[in-house]
This record gives structure tokens, C-alpha cells and sequence, in this order.
């Protein structure tokens, strides 16, 4: 039946009888259509002061760091301010991946091909996004993931992360490589929760020495990467000839000309030093290679699970057998990652392993904590992870782009849209608690 308006009234003007006289007074009022029938609101007038005086709000406009900083609304934007900010080397370096760089694009696209679920009349004025892991509190269910030569980033490095975090109520994990100490780190975030990342090594005076300091410096969790047999080809880095430290070359003086902070902050603070060498010259490639291992095995993280008293982690599983067999060896959780796409190219996606790992460890393993990380470039990200299995996530970049837009306030930035970006999102899907969250409100879309 079709259905007329108003539906009872059989005087009521049809529709081309009724509007069609409307919308030519509206538009052609002034070529003799009937001018009385326009509303008042759509006649026009001179415009009066006292209407535009509020609307007037020119401020003196605020070129500061923090102003740029403030109006970064997306973690792509802050990539914006980097790419501006940072020499060519360093900032490829770290928005570079392996080869063709399949893998990262692709772990980026996985969160993006997924649709949420919400569910409606749901009380969402209070979200709490806290949770548990690895046997302490986190404020957010994002920790800062470990990241090689990040004072080479910006100057402010490791120092900027582990506050940050610390001021977040999150964790922070500091690399093997990193370009500060363990215990420097611990100095500055003394009341951060701070991981420590380990390269491990078949020789173990090396590995034993860092794990001790670790302990020492008050680290509750030993994070130990694996997917590092040998470096991934980081071909960017090899185009720019990108060495540690920057040499001074013909092209980098040149880029240094319009990166003159960048520069002016590296020289003038402490030369690069590294959490676990004393002093490094090289290509960052040689570096890399004397820091893998490519003799590991499950042995040796036998031997770690007996040294290490405190929560053991291992980086870099990418199927669920592996999942299975590093919870079977002792491992208290798993992080799902394939090094932000900076190793294997064509890895698996960490994402689209989650409902399988998840599956698995819960009916084996249900204490090991599933962290996962690569592709994280917002809050509903980490909400659609959480919601598919994952306990925790880890952020690289993204805190890397905040850093290098503007030391430790671009990585209070980063963490702030983060935490927006969760808020928003859990009280539209008519959730408000983060272990409420479930498969359920996340559907994957397949082609
Ligand atoms: C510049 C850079 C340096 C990294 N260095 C390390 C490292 O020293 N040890 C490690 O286990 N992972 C390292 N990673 C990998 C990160 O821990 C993490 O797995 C990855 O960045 C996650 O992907 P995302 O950048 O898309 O968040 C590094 C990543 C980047 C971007």
C-alpha cells in the first residue's frame, strides 16, 4: 500500500503541488515568484555587527610546538609533523619495513577490513579502559613496544618514552638496543612499569650480565624477541646509506638545512650510547647482525626460563604452534608480532592469527598473556584486537611518529589520541569495560 502525507487528509496538496511554488519563491524570489510565502529566515539582509561579533574569534595564530602538536587529531598526522621534522635517514629508518614492505601494509589494512558490532542503550558514561597484565596494572590496555637507536629519532629517545608511560600508567619496554642504559632508564621512570627487551645470545656471560642488570634495575618482565635470526632487508636504510651515528655527509648537511632542530638537538646533547654496548660505529645492517643469533633454540629459552625469575615474554610468534610450544617451555605470554613488518616480508598477520592463537592458549594455557602488536595506528585498533583475544598491545611507531614530532610531549600527544580514540569508540560500541569486550563486537570483513 502506498502511503500519503498526511496520510488522512485527502485535501492536503500533493507533494509536486506543495513544494514546487516553495523552493522557486526560496530560489527566485526576486523574479516575481510570491516573495510573502518565503520564511522570514530565508530572506536575505544586510548583515548586522552584533551577529558576526561572536563568530569573530581571531586569535594570534600559535606556530609552538605544542599548538602543532595539539591540532595532530590522527597518529598519521603526528607521521606528517615527523616526516617534516626528522632527516630523511632516521625517519625512513623507522617508517621503513623489509623489502617490498608487504607486511606492514598489510597488518594495516587487517584492522581497517574488519566492521565493529555496537550495541546500543548501553550506560557508557564511565569507560575504564584498565586492565591486568603479566601480573600488574596497566591504565590502558597499550604498552610502548621495545625500539632500537630512538635517540637517533629525536634526542630525547628512550627518556621521553619511559616518562610518557610512566605518566600514562602503562608499560615501557626498553631494547637491547636501545640508546640508553637499564639503569638510566629506571632513573628517569622510577615508578614507570619498565620491561626490559632481550636480544639473546648463545653466549651467555653476554645475555646473563643484561637479564641481571634488569633485575637489578627493578624490570618485572623479560621481553625476548625471536623473529631476528638475521636482519630483515631494510632497504630504505640501504638506499640512504644510513649508518650509526649519522655520518656527515654531502646529503646529510644538505637535509640538515631544513632540519636545522633535528640536528642542532643531536649535537648538542650526549653521543648515542646503547643499553647493552658501550659505543657503536657502523651501517646500522652490521649492528643489527652482531646483535642476532642465528644458532637459537629452544634450549636456549630452556636456560632463560630458569635464569629470569621474573614474568618471560617471547616476540615474534607468528603461528600457533609456536604460540603453543612457548607457553609448553614456561613463557608466561606471547607477543604476536612480526616486528612491525621490519623482518619477513609476507610474514603472517598478527591480527588475523589472533581468534586461532586465542583459541589455542585458552584451552592449554588460559594464564599466558597474548600481546600483540605491528599496524597499530589508533584506539580502535588496539578496541578491535582486545575485543578478538588479545590480553595487551604494543605500540612501535606510533609513539616513534609522536617522538619525533616533538620529544616527550609528541609521546604524551600519541598516547592522548590513543586514549580518546578507545574512549570513543567503546562507548559507541555500547561498551564500557575493557573485559567486556568480545569477538562478538568485531565482525571481519572477507572479500
Ligand atoms: C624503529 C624501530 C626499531 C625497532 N627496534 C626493535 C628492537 O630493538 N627490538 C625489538 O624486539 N623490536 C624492535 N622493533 C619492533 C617493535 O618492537 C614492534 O614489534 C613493532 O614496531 C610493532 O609494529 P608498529 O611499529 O606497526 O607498531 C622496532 C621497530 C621499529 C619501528
Amino acid at each position: 500500500m502506498t502511503q500519503t502525507f498526511p496520510p488522512d487528509n485527502p485535501e492536503a496538496p500533493t507533494t509536486s503541488q506543495s513544494a514546487a511554488p516553495d523552493v522557486q519563491a526560496a530560489g527566485a524570489s526576486g523574479a516575481g515568484q510570491d516573495a510573502r510565502r518565503l520564511p522570514a529566515a530565508l530572506k536575505r539582509r544586510a548583515p548586522k555587527y552584533a551577529d558576526l561579533a561572536p563568530l569573530m574569534q581571531f586569535k594570534k595564530p600559535d606556530f609552538g610546538r605544542a599548538a602543532k602538536l595539539r591540532r595532530a587529531s590522527t597518529i598519521w598526522d603526528l607521521r606528517d609533523q615527523a616526516k617534516r621534522r626528522t632527516p630523511q635517514a632516521p625517519f625512513d629508518y623507522t617508517d621503513g619495513a623489509a623489502e617490498a614492505e608487504i607486511t606492514l601494509r598489510r597488518a594495516r589494512q587487517a584492522f581497517l577490513d574488519i566492521e565493529f558490532r555496537p550495541g546500543i542503550l548501553r550506560d557508557v558514561s564511565h569507560i575504564d579502559l584498565s586492565t591486568n597484565i603479566l601480573g600488574g596494572p596497566s591504565r590502558l590496555p597499550v604498552g610502548i613496544a621495545p625500539t632500537g637507536f630512538t635517540r637517533m629519532m629525536q634526542s630525547e629517545g628512550e627518556y621521553a618514552g619511559s616518562q610518557a608511560a610512566e605518566a600514562a600508567g602503562i608499560p615501557y619496554t626498553l631494547s637491547t638496543m636501545g640508546t640508553a642504559s637499564i639503569e638510566d632508564v629506571a632513573a628517569a621512570a622510577p615508578t614507570g612499569r619498565n620491561w626490559f627487551q632481550l636480544y639473546l645470545w648463545t653466549d651467555r656471560d653476554r645475555s646473563l650480565e643484561l637479564i641481571q642488570r634488569a633485575a637489578a634495575a627493578g624490570n618485572d618482565t623479560l621481553m625476548v624477541t625471536v623473529d631476528t635470526a638475521v636482519a630483515g632487508a631494510r632497504l630504505r636504510d640501504v638506499r640512504n646509506g644510513m649508518t650509526i651515528p649519522p655520518a656527515l655527509t654531502l646529503k646529510t648537511v644538505l637535509d640538515a638545512s631544513y632540519r636545522p632542530a633535528w640536528w642542532f638537538n643531536f649535537l648538542t646533547h650526549e653521543p648515542l650510547t646503547f643499553a647493552s654496548l658501550s659505543r657503536y660505529t657502523g651501517t646500522v645492517a652490521d649492528l643489527i647482525n652482531s646483535m642476532f643469533d642465528p644458532t637459537l633454540t629452544y634450549a636456549d629459552l630452556d636456560w632463560l626460563r630458569e635464569t629470569w625469575k621474573g614474568k618471560l615474554v617471547v616476540k615474534g610468534i607468528q603461528t600457533v604452534e609456536d604460540a603453543r610450544k612457548v607457553a609448553d617451555h614456561g613463557a608466561d605470554g606471547i607477543v604476536l608480532s612480526n616486528h612491525g613488518g621490519r623482518q619477513l616480508d609476507r610474514a603472517p598477520i598478527p591480527f588475523h592469527l589472533l581468534p586461532e592463537v586465542s583459541a589455542a592458549l585458552k584451552a592449554d594455557h588460559s594464564d599466558a598473556a597474548i600481546i600483540l602488536d605491528t599496524g597499530i595506528m589508533s584506539g580502535a585498533d588496539i578496541i578491535a584486537a582486545v575485543a578478538l583475544g588479545a590480553d595487551f598491545t604494543l605500540i612501535g611507531r606510533a609513539y616513534l611518529y609522536g617522538l619525533m614530532a616533538g620529544g616527550r610531549a609528541g609521546v604524551d600527544r600519541t598516547l592522548e589520541i590513543l586514549e580518546k580514540d578507545m574512549q570513543r569508540t567503546m562507548a559507541l560500541l555500547g561498551v564500557s569495560r575493557i573485559a567486556d569486550l568480545t569477538p562478538d563486537h568485531v565482525r571481519i570483513l572477507t572479500k
